[in-house]
């Protein structure tokens, strides 16, 4: 079998960036996984060992067997990812970056191999830019904090969507990221089939395979995207339970996604939604990091059009619409426990170099943030709360689409 290797296309604004090796070639950044090492892994350490760049969000964009020095096969793996703007710092491995556009003439140090790959790609940039404005890592590279997630969250939730569940009848769960209420609903409901969508091709691989590993025959996934559900699901596809956890706050147009979700609905069908408020947050002792941590992350989801802070927008949305509100009801959870407690850290550094990009925070001001969420915040002396969600059942009043 021929060795792996991992490798990475970074869009930026100038072209794709490339790293020039000591036999004088440029070459993707990327190496070989470690020994029992995740692909996804292996490409954030590489990444940072050889370029000095933190990952976000990178995509699967293919694999080809290529020859990459005379007599050497070598699998390579490539994945995809946008520039976030740092700055490009090399190791030793390397003497020199440069960005090349690839609608330009091919370098001539560039291997024929990398440059008709990334050309082959090229259309998924622009594809991957306007496609969702999700800030988070998807898939692999957020398992931890979803998991997080929902060991904090899932409780509260399963109690609101076990009076909805029906024993048998199709059920969709639109933002499903990893799978985790999917695969709870298919398990109590084994005769219903249940159909988990998310706009992200990471998160459903994931969700897929945590499925497959659980045996579950009735639960599918399905790259789809929320805002668009008449270009994703087949125009007689009607539900008896449409779910959707944590997915609205990352969406514009809430009103008209809330509007075709119900028109999905069978007759006597529910929406069960759950969506949270991201001002609610708050820890005791009251710590200046966790609030400014927080405030800059609603401030930034405003300058980019989304309002984090969505359960009055959905409520005036809800109360406004000719469906029948079975249940309104809030939640807000503890959070204490050091492990549950990490979620906090670990969104922050997901939005930190956004923050710091679009002047939301400088530079110095968000390691203050990250060491003292680390540090400070994990005290077991400090308490805090997690999101304020708004529960709402609706079921659309006996009309159909
Ligand atoms: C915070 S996660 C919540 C995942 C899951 N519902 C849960 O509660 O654990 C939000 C999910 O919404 C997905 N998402 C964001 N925008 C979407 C859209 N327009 N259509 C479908 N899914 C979307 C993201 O990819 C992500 O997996």
């Amino acid at each position: 079998m021929n060795p792996i290797s991992v490798k990475v296309i970074v869009q930026g604004p100038k072209g794709v960036l490339f790293l020039r090796n000591p036999r004088n070639e440029l070459e993707l950044p990327g190496g070989r996984p470690d020994y029992g090492e995740a692909l996804e892994v292996a490409l954030i350490r590489e990444m940072e060992e050889e370029c000095g760049l933190h990952m976000s969000d990178p995509k699967y964009a293919g694999s080809k067997s290529c020859e990459v020095i005379p007599g050497k096969h070598v699998l390579l793996v490539f994945f995809y990812c946008q520039y976030n703007g740092q700055p490009v710092v090399l190791s030793n491995e390397h003497t020199a970056y440069q960005w090349v556009d690839i609608n330009a003439d091919r370098p001539e140090t560039l291997p024929d191999f990398y440059w008709s790959f990334c050309k082959s790609v090229d259309c998924i940039a622009s594809e991957t830019a306007s496609s969702t404005s999700y800030p988070l890592l998807t898939g692999e590279l957020d398992r931890r904090r979803l998991q997080i997630t929902s060991e904090i969250y899932d409780p509260v939730t399963i109690e609101f969507l076990r009076k909805y569940v029906p024993s048998t009848g199709r059920i969709l769960d639109v933002g499903c990221g990893h799978g985790q209420i999917a695969q709870w609903i298919a398990k109590t409901s084994p005769l219903s089939t249940v159909l988990g969508l998310d706009v992200s091709a990471n998160q459903i691989a994931l969700a897929t395979s945590a499925a497959t590993g659980s045996g579950l025959q009735n639960l599918t996934f399905q790259v789809g995207d929320v805002r668009r559900l008449e270009n994703t699901l087949p125009p007689n596809a009607y539900f008896d339970l449409i779910t959707c956890r944590f997915t609205l706050l990352h969406t514009d147009k809430r009103a008209e996604i809330i509007q075709s979700l119900v028109a999905f609905l069978c007759p006597g069908g529910t929406l069960a939604i759950e969506e949270p408020s991201l001002t609610s947050l708050f820890c005791v002792p009251h710590l200046q990091v966790f609030e400014d941590a927080n405030a800059a992350i609603v401030a930034l989801g405003k300058k980019n059009g989304i309002d984090y802070d969505c359960i009055e927008d959905i409520w005036s949305i809800a109360s406004g619409l000719d469906v029948d509100i079975r249940e309104a009801s809030f939640s807000q959870p503890t959070i204490w426990a050091k492990e549950h407690k990490a979620l906090v850290y670990l969104s922050f550094e997901q939005f930190k170099t956004e923050l710091v990009k679009q002047d939301l925070l400088d530079a110095g001001r968000a390691e203050v943030i990250s060491r003292s969420l680390r540090h400070e915040y994990m005290d077991d002396r400090v308490i805090s709360c997690g999101l304020r969600t708004l529960h709402l059942a609706l079921s659309a009043t006996g009309k159909s689409r």
